[in-house]
Parts: structure tokens; C-alpha cells; sequence
């Protein structure tokens, strides 16, 4: 182990070198402009995956963006460990408020800044870097090695949960770890035993075929962008309770020992509020700040849209107006049947004076393991040599879908070990990681396989 840990010290520069190639490729899912540039990133992490040494790397294309998949299978007897990350990118926008060009990879103060340095290509390379010091100095791995790759995972993962189930054998594993979340706060390293899952809407709200003059027409017909506000408002109780009937029928409650866990977490409430520049935290009644975002679910405004928002003052009665909504849902709430009841409401709260349309968009389902087993607290040992401090149990507020299909597809536990922040600006402008959490990330990572190439394990290899 001594060598691979040397290898990973002595190649720093190297590594961060090739870090920013990677995030040189504007891999950004969404828009179909960069289709193109979506692919290229394919191209570059499967080019890296061969020349590190895993084999069998292969593209395959999907009706969206390719999944990359490599693997290294050659310790007999050992469990397989299937490796998840995603190599898409959110977009960039608003471009202005980046300090830095967003694809042209620039490190400040111990960070390095660039869409996709924490989410997600920095903690995918981070298990790169991790294979290459085991393949270059062993010449083998102490586990079983099964990687894919996917380029849609900030766009809802249509395509994978088919891929998963096309190939279900080649799939077959003891255990996923994914590097795709965060650590609790900067030196508080964590694993992460729960998601919350997600369901995404657009609702439409029309009335006049053309925008009007609301002296002329205004107290004649129904205003849209009111219509929608008046909507929206009945959808959550001043308290933040939703009130779409059924709702809350199949959340799973907090257990005693979950909220004492939490409560012990050095989570400074008057930091995180001065940290998100509000005046006042707010949330569901009865539970605390942690609690609300880690194992409640939530309904959200995520855009809004009608009429004249320009420069002074404009007097129109708009045709339209629109929103984009999502619910963070927690186990066992179901995408599909919270869509169904939330679709019914909002269909019967619409008044009859406007056309009202409901379109859903991304799904996922929320996930969750039991932190006990022997996997997790591989993992925390491992966290615990690269870190220096044994980590904390933590579940989180974001969604990576397909977690929850490798559970029930493949039979798979997951081992969630992020090395982003909090603070990090996922998805905003300036994402960033820590160089520090990154160099001690791919230590851990390397001692990640090495504690779970010792568990029992072997059946599929
Ligand atoms: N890496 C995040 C998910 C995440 C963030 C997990 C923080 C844990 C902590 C992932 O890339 C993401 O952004 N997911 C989307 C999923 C959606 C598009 C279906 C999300 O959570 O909004
Ligand atoms: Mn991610
Ligand atoms: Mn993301």
C-alpha cells in the first residue's frame, strides 16, 4: 500500500493537470448545443479509463447521451465492486457572476474552479487517479472493478434505469459506490446512507390568445399570472405543509435514534443562515433545520414566468404564464404515484376561466440503506485513514435516481462517499473543490478498495 500511497503524493501536479482537460469539455446534458461536446467528455474519461488500465471500455450509445462502461475482473475471489459517477455538467448560466471562465479550469486559494469540479467529474477522477495508483504500481486491484459512466444524470437519468436493466448480468456486483454528494462541513468527512427522490413539473397557464391591453380588456377576463400565483398558493399551507390530499401517506418517519444522530452533528444554525445570506431559516414545523432537508419532503417554486419584466412599466394583461414546480419526496414516496395525486390537484384547484396544461418532466425515486452494513463501515475506515477523522453518518437532501434502481434492480446496497462542500456551488456560478479534500479523496479511495477486496465476498467474479 506504501507504493500507491507515495504514487498519489508524488503525482499531484500531474493529476490536477489532467483534472482540468477533463473539465475543459463543456459536457452540458441539457442543451442541445453541446450534443457534440457531450460525447467528446465520453470519448476523453473512456480514453482515460483504458489508459489507467481497466478493460473492456466501451461506449454505448442510448436514445440520449452514451454510457461509459470499463472494468477490471481479475481478483478472483474478491467481491466486485460496481463504481457509479456521472460525467454530464449543469449549464453555466448566469455566465457573468463566474470569477473565472467555467471551462478553463483556474485554482485559487486551495480550490480548483470550473462546472463540474465538485459535481461531478472531480470526484469521478478522484477514483481514476485511485485505480491508476493501484494498476501502476500492483499491477492489479484488491477488489473486482465494474464502472459506468453516464452523461444524463442532470437531466433525470431517462435512459439508465433501460441500460441497468439490459444488463443486469454484466451488471452483477456486491456493492456500488458512487462519489456524487457532499461531506457534512469542511473537515467533517461523511457517509451518506439516504437521497431524497424527486418529481418535476411545468404547468401552463393560458387564457386570450394574444397578450392585451389591460385598460382595455382588464376586469373582463381572467389574469393567468394571477391565476397561477392564486394556484401555486394552495399548494402549500403558510406552515410549508403540502396540502395535495395523500401527500404524506407513505413518508417514513424519522426514528428516535435518526434525530438524536442528527442532533449531535455540529450543525451551526445562525452559520448556515448568515452563510445563505437570509434573514430567517424556514421550514415544516416540529422538525429541526437537518431534519427538514435530510427526511421531509418539499414542494418548490423552481421558476416562474408571465408577462412584462422588463425595464419600467408595461401595461399588458398576459396570455400566458407558467412555472416550473418540484417535490423532493423521502422513503417510500413513489414519483409515480405523488405525480398522479399532484396532477389531480392541480387540475381540480385550476378555475374553469383559464386552460390550464400539467406536464411532468424528471423523476427519481428517494433511496435509502441501513448504515450498519459491512460495506458502509469499510468505507468508513477507509474515510478514516485518508481524512484522519472517522466520518459522521449523514443522509442528504439531493437525488441521484438510479441509486435506488441499482437497490432494486441489481440487489445492490450503495456506499455514498463525497468529498464535495456544501459550499461548493453545485449547479451555481463558481463551483469549486477543495485540493485538499481531493488529494485525501483519492487516498481514501485507494484504501476504499483495499477494505472492501477484504470483506467476503467473490460471487460474481
Ligand atoms: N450530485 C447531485 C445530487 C446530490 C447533491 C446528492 C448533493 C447529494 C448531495 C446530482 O448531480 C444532482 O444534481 N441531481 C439532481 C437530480 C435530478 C436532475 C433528477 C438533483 O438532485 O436535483
Ligand atoms: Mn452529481
Ligand atoms: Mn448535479
Amino acid at each position: 500500500m506504501n507504493a500507491v500511497l507515495d504514487f498519489i503524493h508524488a503525482n499531484r501536479d500531474r493529476f490536477l493537470d489532467e483534472l482540468k482537460q477533463f473539465l475543459a469539455i463543456p459536457s452540458i446534458s441539457a442543451l442541445p448545443a453541446h450534443q457534440e461536446d457531450v460525447k467528446r467528455c465520453a470519448d476523453w474519461a473512456a480514453a482515460e479509463m483504458t489508459r489507467i488500465g481497466l478493460q473492456n471500455v466501451t461506449l454505448f450509445p442510448t436514445p440520449g447521451h452514451p454510457v461509459i462502461y470499463g472494468d477490471w475482473l481479475h481478483a478472483a475471489g474478491a467481491p466486485t465492486i460496481l463504481f457509479y459517477g456521472h460525467y454530464d455538467v449543469q449549464p453555466v448560466d448566469p455566465l457573468e457572476l463566474w470569477e473565472s471562465p467555467p471551462f478553463d479550469a483556474t485554482i485559487r486559494d486551495g480550490e480548483i474552479y470550473a462546472r463540474g469540479a465538485a459535481d461531478d467529474k472531480g470526484q469521478v477522477f478522484m477514483h481514476f487517479k485511485a485505480l491508476e495508483a493501484h494498476l501502476s504500481q500492483n499491477g492489479k486491484l484488491p477488489v473486482n472493478m465494474k464502472i459506468i459512466l453516464e452523461g444524463e444524470e442532470e437531466v433525470g437519468s431517462a435512459n439508465l434505469d433501460d441500460f441497468v436493466r439490459a444488463h443486469k448480468a454484466d451488471l452483477a456486483a456486491d456493492v456500488v459506490v458512487i462519489s456524487d454528494s457532499t461531506m457534512f462541513d469542511r473537515g467533517v468527512p461523511s457517509m451518506c446512507y439516504g437521497l431524497r427522490g424527486l418529481c418535476y413539473f411545468q404547468i401552463d397557464v393560458k387564457s386570450a390568445s394574444t397578450d392585451l391591453h389591460s385598460g382595455m380588456y382588464g376586469g373582463a377576463i381572467a389574469n393567468p399570472g394571477q391565476v397561477l400565483a392564486q394556484m401555486l398558493s394552495q399548494i402549500k399551507d403558510k406552515s410549508s405543509r403540502i396540502k395535495v390530499p395523500g401527500f404524506y401517506d407513505d413518508v417514513q418517519p424519522l426514528t428516535d435514534e435518526e434525530r438524536a444522530e442528527f442532533a449531535k452533528l455540529p450543525f451551526n444554525e445562525k452559520k448556515y443562515r448568515k452563510d445563505l445570506g437570509v434573514a430567517k431559516l424556514f421550514g415544516e414545523p416540529g422538525y429541526s433545520t437537518l431534519e427538514r432537508v435530510w427526511a421531509r419532503p418539499t414542494f418548490e417554486v423552481n421558476g416562474l414566468l408571465s408577462g412584462f419584466t422588463g425595464e419600467g412599466a408595461k401595461t399588458v394583461l398576459p396570455a400566458q404564464a407558467m412555472a416550473k414546480v418540484s417535490m423532493r419526496l423521502v422513503p417510500n414516496q413513489d414519483p409515480v404515484k405523488i405525480s398522479d395525486l399532484f396532477d389531480a390537484y392541480v387540475k381540480r384547484i385550476a378555475p374553469k376561466t383559464v386552460d390550464v396544461t400539467v406536464t411532468r418532466m424528471q423523476g427519481g425515486k428517494p433511496w435509502m440503506c441501513d448504515p450498519h452494513n459491512d460495506f458502509v463501515q469499510a468505507a468508513a475506515r477507509a474515510i478514516e485513514q485518508g481524512f484522519g477523522r472517522r466520518p459522521v453518518l449523514v443522509r442528504e437532501g439531493g437525488s441521484i435516481p438510479v441509486v435506488s434502481t441499482f437497490q432494486e434492480e441489481l440487489g445492490l446496497p450503495s456506499v455514498l462517499f463525497g468529498v464535495g462542500l456544501p459550499d461548493e456551488n453545485a449547479h451555481a456560478p463558481n463551483e469549486k473543490l477543495d485540493l485538499g479534500n481531493l488529494h485525501n479523496g483519492i487516498i481514501a479511495s485507494a484504501l476504499l478498495y483495499e477494505e472492501i477486496g477484504a470483506l467476503a465476498g467473490g460471487s460474481t467474479a
